[in-house]
């Protein structure tokens, strides 16, 4: 059972079947108290989306379909319990692609209907975050305590989020244009190294002959005097920088300029993080969403933060990118604070962080 922290202590554990599809992922996971994962199921289809170099709507959809019950099924089998063990039912309800949405939020109503069971709708972009909350280790593991830090970099956001207290979210800072995983995934593209564009591109970068210097450098947007990103200049200059090489018969190293990317990424990222940390005095900041994934931008982060004594907290690599365990994770803290949702919720497709306040 998970460790009882000030919120949940002396009440009954709280087992929530959570799911997840908001975009080529299909999750269900049984989370106790937002925290020890009993089974976390995903069925991905990266592979069938690689062929065409980016995620089709129609097609995410119709695998949706296909893959919820036998992925419900299979997390029901992995945790080795029934209905009876199953006190609430959460869904991700948005941000995300309205047809692959509409799946999981159906599902999680219906079943809910069926069972008469408590349901909550869940922000997928919440859940990111709160998948820091996850008991994913052999060790005992304390809860990140707010106020906090959070750099959300997904596939379509880049956001800088201040957490004074559970559930309230200040925006400090956003991408002006492309996200982070947008713009990994843009990158990787016109490198030739196919989707999803983050992981090709890091592994990419890995293979670099570290032997001699990078020739390359590329631009970082810095915005003065905002906690802002921009990523598509970065992305300009990326296929400027082919086209130059391609024109004038140049060999380029794509591990060379897919080194000089992710370094860019990670310097504009990392840079604004750890300013913003020190402006707000936090002790920990919170790494959430797929770019969370990126090796380069852990290890920068945790090297600058470590420095000035802030904690740096990011999820292991498969609670980083689209998985279920996180939305039981969010939804743990809702439902216990009474919050639920009626069967009339509908998918929030552009759905963003509650924010209280915005800039800083
Ligand atoms: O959070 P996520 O799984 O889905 C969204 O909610 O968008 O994020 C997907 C994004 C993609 O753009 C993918 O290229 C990026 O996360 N990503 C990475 C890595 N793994 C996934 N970006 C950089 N480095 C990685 N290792
Ligand atoms: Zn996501």
């Amino acid at each position: 059972m998970a460790k009882k922290s000030n919120t949940d202590r002396e009440q009954e554990p709280l087992c929530i079947l959570a799911i997840e599809s908001s975009c080529d992922e299909t999750g269900v996971a049984l989370i106790e108290d937002g925290r020890a994962i009993h089974a976390n199921v995903v069925a991905s289809q990266a592979s069938v989306h690689a062929q065409y170099g980016g995620v089709v709507p129609e097609v995410a959809s119709r695998r949706q379909l296909e893959a919820i019950v036998p992925v419900l099924e299979t997390a029901f089998a992995e945790a080795g319990v029934g209905w009876g063990a199953v006190n609430a039912i959460a869904a991700t309800y948005g941000p995300g692609l309205a047809g692959s949405l509409l799946v999981g939020l159906t599902a999680g109503k219906t079943l809910a209907l069926a069972r008469g069971l408590p349901f909550l709708g869940v922000n997928h972009l919440e859940a990111h975050i709160y998948a820091n909350w996850l008991r994913t280790g052999e060790s005992e593991q304390a809860d990140p305590e707010v106020p906090l830090l959070a750099l959300v970099v997904s596939g379509a956001h880049s956001e800088l989020v201040y957490i004074a207290e559970h559930g309230h979210y200040e925006l400090m800072g956003q991408t002006r244009d492309d996200a982070a995983g947008e713009a990994f995934d843009k990158v990787a593209r016109l490198l030739g190294l196919g989707y999803p564009g983050g992981p090709a591109i890091q592994l990419a970068a890995e293979q670099r002959d570290t032997t001699r210097p990078n020739p390359y450098t590329l631009p970082r947007a810095w915005l003065p005097g905002t906690w802002d990103f921009s990523f598509s200049g970065l992305k300009t200059a990326t296929g400027n920088l082919l086209a130059k090489a391609s024109a004038s018969g140049e060999k380029i190293a794509i591990a060379d300029v897919a080194d000089a990317f992710q370094d860019a990424v990670v310097d504009a990222l990392a840079t604004k993080t750890v300013r913003a940390a020190e402006a707000r005095g936090v002790r920990e900041v919170l790494l959430a969403g797929g770019v969370a994934a990126n090796l380069a931008l852990r290890e920068r982060l945790k090297a600058d933060l470590d420095a000035r004594g802030i904690t740096l907290r990011y999820p292991p690599l498969a609670y980083c990118t689209d998985n279920a365990a996180m939305i039981g994770a969010a939804a743990y803290f809702h439902l216990r604070r009474g919050e639920r949702d009626g069967y009339d919720l509908e998918v929030r497709p552009n759905l963003q962080l509650p924010f209280a306040a915005s800039r800083a």
